[in-house]
């Protein structure tokens, strides 16, 4: 029998990025040797700089060249960016800008969020076990458009005021696109879409929830629905296991995801993946770089890990290997190993390298 082929070698671009990135960027690195070798493919890595880290070396959070390496590449794996330090600096200096400008450079309009309660976890969530029991939803976020990149924006000065703004806005294109994706990964999954808005105010809202609504007609096995972005704040946390698919604009987007990371327990868990028309996706945790306790070792590896396994898994259509990833993380948790954010009683606490050896060690078992 001869196996249909496939690439054996991938060209994964790494950004380290700033605070906890280069520790857990350490550890996913040493849990994907592993499992590319056992698995009979090469990952070839080029590390480069972006974000704070970028701006320290380049006086840029994104230089071009560290765009240029990114579109080169087969995946991006991002770790984190961000810092106290950079606060002060002229927005277009900013690490987050950098990031903007990366999803942007690479048309990654999709962004995937996946949030499943790990039973280990069950008890790590500030909510009760009988409301997070079960969950397992997705939020697609819009990534590329709405306030974060329209204009007119910035500040001006008239008549002693100062007057700060930003534009919320969406091409009918740019909704479509986004709608398909999630409409698609529905009928993937549990069949259901909820389309997230604010039509019952905003007019950029009206066109999202038309548009979507429209769509819905070509997809007659996907049960849609749509929410207000105020009522499905409060959904998430009082009956979060009612969602499958959450389709949200880029804003929205980023606020409920963040809340329903706190389902999972920490947001130290959670993976997303950033995807385009074509072209390489982005792989990063959805937490940020933790500055408070960068250098310390004391991040918690795990979100890193299941975004290299995200990144095998749709990146690079290596779904055995990513599988392998995600049951290390499963095993370790079962273990009763933790990391400081999600340390419960009777549990053993340990650092981040000491939890990238156990993750190592369930890997090659
Ligand atoms: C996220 C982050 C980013 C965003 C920041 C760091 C620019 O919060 O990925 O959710 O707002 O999109
Ligand atoms: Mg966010």
């Amino acid at each position: 029998m001869t196996s249909s082929y496939r690439s054996s070698s991938y060209r994964i671009t790494l950004l380290p990025g700033d605070g906890i990135g280069p520790e857990i960027t350490a550890v996913a690195r040493q849990l994907l040797d592993a499992v590319s070798r056992r698995h009979g493919f090469e990952l070839v890595y080029d590390e480069q700089p972006m974000g704070g880290a970028a701006i320290d070396a380049t006086g840029e959070p994104l230089p071009a060249s560290t765009l240029e390496a990114c579109r080169g590449a087969d995946a991006v794996l991002l770790a984190a960016i961000g810092s106290p330090q950079y606060d002060s600096l002229p927005r277009e200096q900013r690490p987050e800008t950098g990031l903007l400008a990366l999803r942007a450079g690479l048309g990654l309009f999709a962004n995937l969020r996946p949030v499943k309660i790990i039973p280990a976890l069950i008890d790590a969530s500030s909510l009760k076990r009988q409301v997070i029991e079960g969950v397992d939803l997705l939020v697609v976020r819009e990534l590329t458009g709405g306030v974060y990149f329209g204009t007119p924006k910035g500040r001006v000065e008239a008549n002693g005021r100062v007057r700060g703004f930003n534009t919320m806005a969406y091409f009918d294109d740019e909704i479509d696109r986004i709608a398909k994706v999630g409409f698609e990964l529905a009928l993937q999954r549990g069949g259901r879409l909820c389309s997230v808005d604010k039509a019952n105010v905003l007019d950029v809202s009206q066109l999202w929830r038309d548009r979507v609504t429209a769509m819905g007609a070509d997809y007659p096995g996907v049960e849609l629905s749509h929410m207000y972005v105020d009522n499905a704040a409060m959904q998430l946390v009082r009956n979060p296991r009612q969602f499958d698919v959450l389709l949200t604009s880029n804003l929205f987007g980023d606020i409920l995801s963040d809340e329903a990371a706190m389902l999972s327990g920490s947001i130290g868990m959670l993976p997303s993946a950033s995807l385009g028309e074509s072209g390489p996706g982005l792989f990063e945790p959805i937490h940020g770089s933790a500055p408070d306790i960068a250098g310390q070792d004391k991040a918690n590896p795990m979100a890193m890990v299941l975004s290299a396994a995200m990144m095998l898994r749709i990146g690079l259509q290596r779904e055995a290997a990513a599988a392998d990833l995600e049951a290390a993380v499963d095993q370790v948790l079962a273990a009763g190993y933790r990391t400081g954010d999600l340390m419960a009683e009777g549990c053993t606490p340990l650092g981040c390298r000491a939890m990238g050896d156990q993750l190592l060690a369930a890997l090659e078992g």
